[in-house]
């Protein structure tokens, strides 16, 4: 069984991105986790390019959502909201608006931020686009406030208290799925 990770994050070193590989190592056995690496390549979305073929990059990530099982996005905050390259790859998946990738998807978010409140904002914005697109949201969230504190020099997440609280959002996203899907994988 596969789980996607998006992180909103570009940055090499981002928190959100050491986010999702915490949730990687609380995955159970046969339950993988890939990190989605394309975010920066996808274009601008402009209703005009958006035919088929679609763009490659857009392809991939269409194909990357289909592929999974289920999908956690980590999310910082930008000026309250959502990294606009997460939202704009998101206008991509949500099209064609019946049959978009994402819809009946279960997902889960988490988020980080180097301020005290973890990207709550951002995580509830998260919530509202995907539950518009059609995604089945998962409740909780993980809010990673002052971020450079909570990781230690390998990227490890040290806070006993947050891996707990992603360990249930990751048992959460797992519960949406079919039994059989689990024993299968
Ligand atoms: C353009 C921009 C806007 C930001 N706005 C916020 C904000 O509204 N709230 C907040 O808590 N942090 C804000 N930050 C700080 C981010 O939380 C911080 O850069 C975080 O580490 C980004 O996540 P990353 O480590 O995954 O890249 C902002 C950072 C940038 C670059």
């Amino acid at each position: 069984m596969k789980i996607l990770g998006i992180s909103g994050s570009l940055r090499r070193d981002s928190y959100n991105t050491k986010l999702l590989r915490a949730a990687e190592e609380l995955l159970p056995a046969g339950v993988e986790l890939d990190i989605y690496s394309g975010l920066k390549a996808i274009p601008p979305y402009d209703e005009e390019d958006d035919v088929q073929p679609a763009p490659p990059a857009v392809a991939d990530l269409r194909e990357a959502i289909a592929k999974a099982d289920a999908v956690l996005f980590a999310t910082p905050e930008y000026n309250a909201s959502i990294p606009g390259q997460l939202k704009n790859a998101l206008d991509w998946a949500s099209r064609p608006v019946a049959t978009n990738v994402l819809r009946s998807k279960p997902v889960a978010v988490v988020g980080a931020s180097t301020g005290a409140f973890g990207a709550v904002w951002s995580q509830a914005e998260l919530r509202k686009v995907l539950g518009t697109i059609g995604a089945r949201v998962v409740e909780g969230d993980v809010a990673v406030g002052h971020a450079p504190t909570r990781f230690d020099s390998e990227g490890t997440l040290v806070d006993e208290d947050l891996r707990e609280q992603l360990e249930g959002v990751v048992e959460g996203l797992l519960a949406e799925l079919p039994a059989a899907e689990l024993v299968c994988a």
